[in-house]
């Protein structure tokens, strides 16, 4: 069944019509063209669908766009203001993290949605919060990196 739905998206609002069984991830590539968001796995696992609801990292591709009506969705696309790119995709660029670069926008994400929680992460607990997000290119000590580099440029003292 079709319903027309109201979606919160990089801080616009969109009205879209959507079919019961369309997830998130469709609804923000196909209608929205937000193709930052990728689908890799499709059944919750690899994490590359990666998006913040409410500020909390979620799997797109595992929730009906129609169950998450009214609530504030942010992709990549949505982290630069003014045309400055968020601090932690400045660390990603400048410690060389992205190999493909197919995961690093749910890595991105999720590392913001850490930062928020948890300032000063040990390695730990980023290995623990990042564990949804799977890289195959194996670029994890890359995204260690970055994420030590996102914190210092946060919090430089
Ligand atoms: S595509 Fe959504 S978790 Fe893999
Ligand atoms: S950089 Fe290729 S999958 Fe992570």
């Amino acid at each position: 069944m079709k319903r027309t739905i109201l979606l919160r998206v990089n801080g616009r609002e969109e009205h879209l019509q959507v079919e019961d069984a369309d997830t998130l991830l469709d609804v923000l590539r196909d209608r929205l063209r937000l193709w930052s968001v990728r689908e890799g796995c499709g059944v919750g696992a690899c994490g590359t669908c990666t998006v913040l609801l409410d500020g909390r990292p979620v799997s797109s591709c595992f929730l009906l766009a129609a169950r998450v009506e009214g609530r504030q969705i942010v992709t990549v696309e949505g982290l630069s203001q003014g045309g400055t790119l968020d601090p932690i995709q400045q660390a990603f660029i400048e410690q060389r993290a992205p190999q493909c670069g197919y995961c690093t926008p749910g890595f991105i994400l999720s590392v913001k949605a850490l930062l928020e929680e948890n300032p000063n992460p040990t390695d730990e607990e980023i290995r623990e919060y990042l564990a949804g997000n799977l890289c195959r290119c194996g670029g994890y000590p890359d995204i260690m990196r970055s994420v030590r580099a996102a914190q210092e440029k946060r919090d430089p003292d």
